[in-house]
């Protein structure tokens, strides 16, 4: 899969998608995210890429300009399944989005800052608009590292037996079960014993009423 981020700050995204897992899906070539600063496709020598708004009011608003040029620039390279916009009045975020996102082929993600983008931007380029939940952050930045965590690691080979998403929190609609390691006893506290049975159905059977009784108890909007 490849994915174009376009900002205006690259800085906030060399990090997330450097370490771990990112890191390995980009090493071995499954997953491939570039950065596009847009001030390369500025308005002026000044690297002005955002203006006052029409019909007054504090903030600036993302021109049409550089951001018309930098998507049809960017799609003469790459046939597009999804241009995303990154923005908190989006559709809110979640597995069953970052499910569908990871069958793609090519994304081209937007990020926001100031007052958002020229509304003209959205309605003739933009094919999906993501809000990561219902607060404000200073920009779509540090939104656009958390979707394309979520997607990246979901793509086939990205993980191992060892970091599978087959037994994540909401991967069926229910929170992961309770996790243990060594040792079996700490300072009293002990691990159940059916982990420690070596029954792997009892372990199984186990794990699902734990899931199931941890999602009633915090997230029966998940049931
Ligand atoms: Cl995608 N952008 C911004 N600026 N704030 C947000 C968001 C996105 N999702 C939730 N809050």
């Amino acid at each position: 899969m490849h994915i174009d981020i376009i900002t205006v700050l690259p800085e906030l995204l060399e990090s997330p998608f450097s370490h771990s897992i990112m890191k390995r899906a980009r090493d071995k070539g499954l997953l491939q995210v570039e950065v596009h600063h847009l001030r390369q496709w500025a308005v002026n020598e000044y690297g002005q890429v955002d203006d006052y708004q029409y019909g007054g009011g504090a903030g600036m608003v993302m021109m049409c300009e550089p951001l018309a040029k930098a998507i049809e620039t960017l799609s003469q390279q790459r046939k597009y399944d999804e241009i995303i916009y990154m923005t908190p009045d989006g559709e809110r975020f979640n597995q069953s989005i970052a499910n569908q996102l990871s069958l793609k082929e090519n994304l081209l993600v937007i990020c926001g800052h100031y007052k958002g983008i020229d509304e003209r931007i959205r309605e003739h380029f933009v094919t999906r608009e993501i809000s990561i939940g219902d607060y404000v952050l200073s920009g779509g930045e540090l939104a656009a590292a958390i979707v394309v965590d979520a997607i990246g690691r979901l793509l086939p080979g990205v993980l191992n037996d060892e970091t599978s998403a087959l037994m994540d929190s909401f991967q069926d609609n229910l929170l992961a079960p309770p996790v243990y390691t060594r040792p079996a006893d700490f300072r009293g506290w002990k691990v159940p014993d059916i982990l420690l049975s070596g029954d792997p159905k009892k372990v199984e059977d186990w794990r699902y009423e734990q899931s199931l009784q941890r999602t009633k108890e915090r997230r029966p909007d998940l049931l």
